[in-house]
């Protein structure tokens, strides 16, 4: 690694920061957050550490699925303010050193955007190609929705035309066919309008159903990939250290071809959907095992790609590619009653009131993510510790206004609390309990856990850029992972469980080759031999730095 890459490839080391404007802060008063009060607290997030933002959308949308079904993938929508405001936030991020990514809806519509309002009319319409159409009646593909709440079909008739239109997700998102150059040509339009007003990437919703859509309808070049590495060449051209970070909840083998298997020509990042889930699981079983196997099984990454790791985001925390056995492990541990859970396959929790709210627990987790290969992905709230709230629908129950403060509304809002966008969380992890202003000054706050978690990490080239070993231990609840770049590595060890434990810990060199410093604490530490001897507590964990020169040269 070259110091210059660093920069050049920044989401190989980048902190991801994922907010609902929205929900966020309400500067103008109207229960709803907007720019304008994101603006405001741009230096909380850089005091955080964050470097890069990623915000939830913010197109014009009739909002039925939070913002997820656009009626015109150019506008800013109202309620969150204007270009103007969003500017303002894009440059105040960059004078902070932050970049700005959003979400890019490639996948499907709103059945109130235009295209769709014209398509509908019939098969007349410029638009009728935009999106996917059968005149016979469907097959049963009740398995294939992604809400069975909600949907029993990912086709359904459209009255107005007689056929039937898809969606994967609900009936009213069509989903675009993007089998049609024209279709692509239009997105490409939106990447380059996003990218002229400052913003640095995309975070790119539900990879593979459009591509699956492309598989089915057929394009032209007979690839469906095709259309991944169309968005990134176009990307690269208008900007080149632009990012795509996909969505794409797949095996490790299948997000493989995502980054465009060796050449790396489709997305840089992806989220890693596996991981999570078994972190999960080793957390219910206190058994570092089923963590391991994820990390392992991770298949090699092109040049220039890398994993965006996360322990929470704004849908439901999915378990769907556990087995149904680990799954109601995982059910069991952290959301035994089923209203904690959601479509069957998911939680709809946060993690301190799933850890019980035990601070130690809560640390191992954060300190886990933290310091795994990938960059780290907080969804906003975390870093305070929030909770859910259980009373509200579905996957919004994580979806509550940040609590700022302990003053009405959680500092979110000076609105009347009937009057927000989302209630606040009411219960022992509402802002009276847990909030910002409190955790801001305070050492021993979570939020300063995590502060400084970021600035290590932030130090650690290694964790981003290097290469992993899983090194082995005999204790079954305890991840010893080492990350080597050029003459130095990190070395972290988490204990998973309650027990305190020591464990010998192999360094694989000779004694005077190391110079030895603990990241958290800060002492030097002196092995005796090629093993170092390893106390931890019960949840404890360490990070140390091994050198094989001087302790300052950072790699
Ligand atoms: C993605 C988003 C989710 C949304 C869905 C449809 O999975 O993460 O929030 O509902 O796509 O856009």
């Amino acid at each position: 690694m070259r110091i210059t890459d660093t920069s050049d490839q920044w989401w190989k080391s980048a902190i991801i920061y994922c907010l609902d404007v929205e929900t966020f802060l309400d500067a103008d008063g109207d229960g709803i957050g907007d720019l304008q009060g994101l603006a405001q607290r741009i230096d909380y997030l850089a005091e955080l550490g964050i470097t890069c933002l990623w915000l939830m959308p913010i197109y014009p949308s009739p909002d039925r699925d939070d913002g997820y079904d656009v009626t015109d993938f150019y506008g800013v929508d109202r309620r969150l303010g204007d270009y103007g405001r969003l500017v303002e936030v894009v440059r105040t991020a960059h004078d902070r050193g932050i970049r700005v990514v959003v979400d890019l809806l490639i996948n499907h519509t709103s059945d109130q955007h235009p295209w769709f309002v014209s398509a509908r009319r019939g098969p007349d319409s410029p638009f009728r190609d935009y999106y996917v159409w059968r005149d016979t009646e469907p097959p049963d593909t009740a398995k294939q929705v992604v809400f069975p709440d909600a949907e029993e079909s990912i086709w359904t008739r459209d009255e107005q035309s007689g056929h039937w239109y898809l969606h994967h997700f609900y009936a009213h998102q069509p989903d675009l066919n993007v089998a049609n150059p024209a279709v692509v040509d239009e997105l490409l339009r939106t990447i380059g309008f996003w990218l002229e007003l400052g913003i640095d990437g995309f975070r790119v919703d539900a990879v593979p159903f459009f591509v699956e859509d492309i598989e089915t309808t057929g394009h032209p070049t007979g690839d469906p990939h095709e259309v991944l590495r169309t968005m990134r060449a176009f990307l690269g051209r208008r900007k080149g250290d632009a990012v795509l970070l996909g969505e794409v909840n797949l095996p490790h083998e299948q997000q493989r071809e995502y980054f465009g298997g060796e050449a790396g020509d489709e997305l840089q990042m992806m989220f890693d959907f596996i991981t999570m889930q078994r972190t999960y699981l080793a957390l219910a079983r206190a058994d570092a095992g089923p963590l391991v196997e994820a990390l392992t099984a991770r298949p090699a990454l092109p040049p220039g790609c890398q994993w965006a790791t996360f322990l929470r985001n704004h849908d439901e925390l999915t378990l769907d590619k556990l087995t149904e056995e680990e799954r109601q492990e995982v059910f069991a541990a952290f959301g035994p009653e089923p209203e904690m859970q959601v479509y069957g396959r998911g939680l709809k929790r946060r993690l301190p009131p799933m850890l019980d709210g035990d601070p130690r627990r809560v640390r191992l987790a954060y300190s886990l993510m933290f310091s795994l290969p990938g960059t780290p992905t907080l969804f906003y709230g975390e870093e305070i510790g929030m909770g859910e709230d259980l009373a509200a629908h579905g996957r919004m129950a994580v979806r509550t206004p940040m609590q700022w403060s302990d003053g009405a509304n959680g500092g979110f809002s000076t609105a009347p609390a009937e009057q927000l966008v989302q209630a606040v969380v009411a219960d022992g992890y509402g802002p009276r309990f847990v909030n910002a202003a409190a955790q801001l000054h305070d050492p021993d706050s979570l939020l300063s856990f995590v502060k400084a978690l970021i600035s290590v990490r932030r130090s650690c080239p290694e964790l981003g850029w290097g290469t992993l070993e899983v090194v082995p231990t005999e204790h079954p609840a305890v991840l010893v992972h080492r990350c080597d770049l050029d003459d130095s590595s990190v070395l972290a060890v988490h204990n998973l469980s309650a027990d305190p434990v020591t464990v010998p810990v192999r360094l694989g060199g000779t004694e005077d080759e190391h110079r030895i410093i603990d990241l958290l604490s800060h002492e030097v530490v002196s092995p005796e031999g090629e093993e170092l001897e390893m106390a931890l507590a019960g949840y404890g964990h360490r990070w140390l730095r091994l050198c094989r020169g001087a302790l300052l040269s950072l790699p």
